[in-house]
């Protein structure tokens, strides 16, 4: 039988999720870049086999899809997609369709979704990793209604479900759903940053062992933070390095990798405007944690950071709290930013759609988020941290996290994401900021002007050469 859809790239991904679709029973032609792994892939497919027609050109491939065509890039971003796009498109119909779902920049999505001509093209955000592709994945697909529709029933089969219901969905046109999965990695910084910041408060300001540790975010696992990174946590403090027999955390370098995901949202929130400090504090942390020289040489210069914090400074109850505040806050700064998108670029991203697809497959997924979901529902347009279920979050916590922040200040512990997050909770708690000292600077040197608070129709300040 013709394949259903077709694939390129059998890596890590586009190989589980070709076993993923053929499970569900769909058909595929799958083509990888190096013949080798796409002659060796029915033996990895094991039973799944016969569902899957291995391709050795292009022309092979768009012969094997029953029209009209479907097919999948899972390669790496960037230059790779437009060869792809380049060799597919000649060979394929109008009408036919190119879906890329790898981490593509959404610039870049937006951009091929109006290059692409006769060709339809799908900008798709999958998350959840390898197990997430081969057993459901989160899916945010960008593109026109008429073309997600066409694989709608793939997609959803493939997806994984919140209570039966598939985590995926179209959000909005062209790059929306490389968009929202950028936004979504952001956030997972944020998350992964935080659970680092107290990992490393237990570690250095407490004295206690990974074994310790991995025990504490254990019990966490049955609480508001109850989380697949919160489980993954506990799950590597409490592994052991074969190698060594030390715990496996304490034989890894602490210098932070990113491909690029999160970086991207904090560029994309300064073009917006949006305040996603929380997020941006996260990223640079990995920028930071990279100079592993230059910190070695500020150790041996000022001597070390981290100081044991005095007895019964904090405690785990604190911790955990702080955590929850923390959470909470970068979880409102990254929906605050897909709201800022959703205006400016003329998206109107569904917020409560996003927050299901959240709820099972992807990294970020949470119990919390369920909550999210159902606060967003009640009201799009809200501050998450002003739903009532999240403030009361925020009012719990408030104590905690100034405590968090406070005492790691003191022992010299960095904690950028979780003091960023109680600055910008204080910011947003204050009707009457400091932006007045801001606009009185500007009008002075360059004459900018202002508003008054009285609303009078006065724009300057009595300052030499200005003004009254
Ligand atoms: C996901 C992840 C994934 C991401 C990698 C590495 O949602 O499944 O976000 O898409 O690319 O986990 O990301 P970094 O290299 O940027 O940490």
């Amino acid at each position: 039988a013709p394949a259903r859809i077709g694939l390129i790239g059998l890596g890590t991904m586009g190989g589980a999720l070709t076993l993923n679709i053929a499970e569900e029973g769909f058909p595929i032609a799958v083509w990888n870049i190096d013949e080798a792994v796409t002659r060796a892939f029915p033996e990895r497919a094991g039973e799944l086999a016969d569902k899957i027609v291995p391709c050795m050109t292009h022309e092979e491939l768009v012969a094997a899809i029953q029209p009209p065509r479907a097919i999948i890039l899972l390669i790496p971003a960037g230059e790779a997609v437009d060869q792809q796009i380049a060799a597919l498109t000649p060979l394929l119909d109008d009408g036919d369709m190119i879906i890329d779902m790898g981490n593509a920049n959404f610039h870049d999505t937006n951009r091929r979704a109006r290059e692409a001509g006769g060709v339809n093209f799908l900008g798709m955000g999958i998350s959840g990793g390898e197990e997430g592709a081969r057993h459901g994945p989160a899916i945010m697909a960008g593109g026109r209604p008429e073309d997600w529709a066409r694989v709608e029933e793939v997609m959803t089969a493939v997806a994984a479900k919140h209570e039966g219901e598939p985590c995926a969905a179209l959000v909005g046109p062209e790059g929306a759903g490389h968009f929202v999965k950028a936004v979504h990695n952001g956030i997972e910084y944020a998350d992964m940053q935080m659970i680092a910041e107290v990992y490393g408060l237990m570690r250095d300001g407490m004295g206690m062992g990974a074994g310790e540790i991995a025990e504490v975010f254990e019990g966490w696992v049955e609480s508001p933070l109850r989380s697949y990174l919160i489980e993954i946590s506990a799950e590597v403090a409490r592994a052991t390095d074969p190698e060594t027999g030390k715990p496996a955390l304490d034989v890894i370098l602490d210098a932070a990798g990113q491909k690029g995901t999160g970086r991207w949202t904090a560029i994309e929130a300064q073009h917006l405007g949006a305040p996603v400090p929380a997020i941006e504090a996260a990223v640079q942390a990995r920028n930071l944690s990279a100079k592993v020289a230059d910190r070695a040489a500020g150790e041996a210069l000022f001597g070390p950071g981290p100081r044991p914090l005095p007895e019964g400074a904090l405690d785990l109850p604190t911790l955990q709290a702080a955590l929850i505040a923390g959470k909470v806050l970068c979880y409102d700064q990254g929906f605050g930013m897909i709201s800022a998108a959703g205006r400016d670029y003329g998206w109107d991203l569904p917020l409560p759609e996003i927050a299901k697809i959240w709820r099972e497959g992807c990294i970020i997924r949470s119990a919390m988020l369920d909550d999210m979901a159902e606060a967003l529902a009640e009201d799009p347009d809200r501050n998450l941290m002003m739903a009532p279920y999240f403030s009361k979050f925020l009012v719990d916590g408030e104590h905690a996290l100034r405590t968090l922040v406070a005492q790691a200040a003191m022992a010299g512990i960095p904690v950028p994401a979780l003091a960023s997050g109680l600055a910008y909770f204080d910011a947003m708690r204050t009707a009457r900021g400091t932006a007045n000292m801001i606009q009185a600077q500007r009008d002075y040197f360059g004459a900018h002007g202002f508003d008054r608070l009285d609303g009078k129709d006065i724009h300057h300040g009595p300052w030499a050469g200005h003004g009254l």
